[in-house]
């Protein structure tokens, strides 16, 4: 089975048919769900931040998520979400295929494997490989199906995660930028994490909404954002649509495998 995560403004699985709610029960929470159907594939769509955007980045309960997506028999998942730009040639209204990350955030649960406090049966010292966090097979899926459908893509990026809920200061969006950083959002990290610890495949196509903070002389808005993603949200069902009969069956990357060696 696939997933969709659907960042701010995608809330709802227009694209899917039969839709049922589903509530999941998981060792973290309880967790709701739709699962539908595209072409005869099953599809769950998950809007990260609840059906009305009421939970902030901060307070996403990552694990129960992607506990409940793995329980149910998910393998691999699509994940959307929107982005400041830190470099001037990515440019507002376009979507970046991330490839990697740099992590930011302060104060949120980023692993399920905690040892003896473990909520979860496993309770080895776990250290994952996260050399190439995003799935290599799923990215090109995502690449090609945006090139066919005629979106500005940007084939790789690095997603800088930050706590939020506020935005970055125009000296951290320069720091940002000076490490590495392409694109700045709020909820990337633990989310490709915790895919990998439970052996899902884990991609992200990033839309940017606007340059970051500091990189222009006017205020940055959480209104603007939500207005160009609501503005977008017909070319990223568009997008799903095209990505999702496009997986091939077979699994070709080592996601499946990312615990092999990872147990001390
Ligand atoms: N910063 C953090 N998160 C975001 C931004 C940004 O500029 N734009 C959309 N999500």
């Amino acid at each position: 089975m696939y997933a969709i995560i659907g960042g701010s403004g995608i809330y709802n699985p227009g694209m899917l048919n039969e839709v049922l709610m589903r509530k999941i029960n998981t060792p973290f929470g309880i967790v709701h769900a739709m699962c539908g159907k595209l072409n005869d594939i099953s599809v769950v769509f998950m809007p990260r931040h609840g059906v009305n955007h009421s939970v902030p980045p901060h307070m996403i309960n990552y694990r129960a998520n992607m506990w409940a997506l793995k329980s149910i028999g998910v393998t691999r998942i699509v994940s959307t979400s929107a982005v400041g730009s830190l470099k001037e040639p990515i440019t507002p209204g376009s979507y970046v295929v991330l490839s990697d990350f740099l992590d930011f955030t302060k104060r949120r649960p980023l692993t399920f494997y905690e040892g003896t406090n473990s909520l979860v049966e496993e309770k080895d010292v776990v250290h994952i490989d996260v050399t190439n966090p995003y799935c290599p097979q799923l990215r090109e899926v995502v690449i090609r199906s945006g090139n066919r459908i005629g979106l500005s893509m940007v084939p790789k990026g690095v997603y800088v995660c930050t706590e939020g809920p506020r935005f970055e200061t125009a000296a951290e969006v320069r720091m940002f930028s000076g490490l590495g950083g392409d694109v700045v959002g709020m909820t990337n990290v633990p989310e490709v994490i915790l895919a990998r610890e439970l052996e899902m495949c884990y991609s992200s196509v990033a839309m940017v909404t606007n340059y970051a903070a500091g990189t222009s002389s006017e205020k940055l808005t959480h209104t603007e954002v939500l207005d160009i993603m609501e503005k977008n949200k017909e070319s990223i069902n568009k997008l799903l649509l095209d990505v999702i009969p496009s997986i091939p069956l077979e699994r070709t990357c080592k996601c499946e495998q990312a615990l092999l060696g990872a147990k001390g």
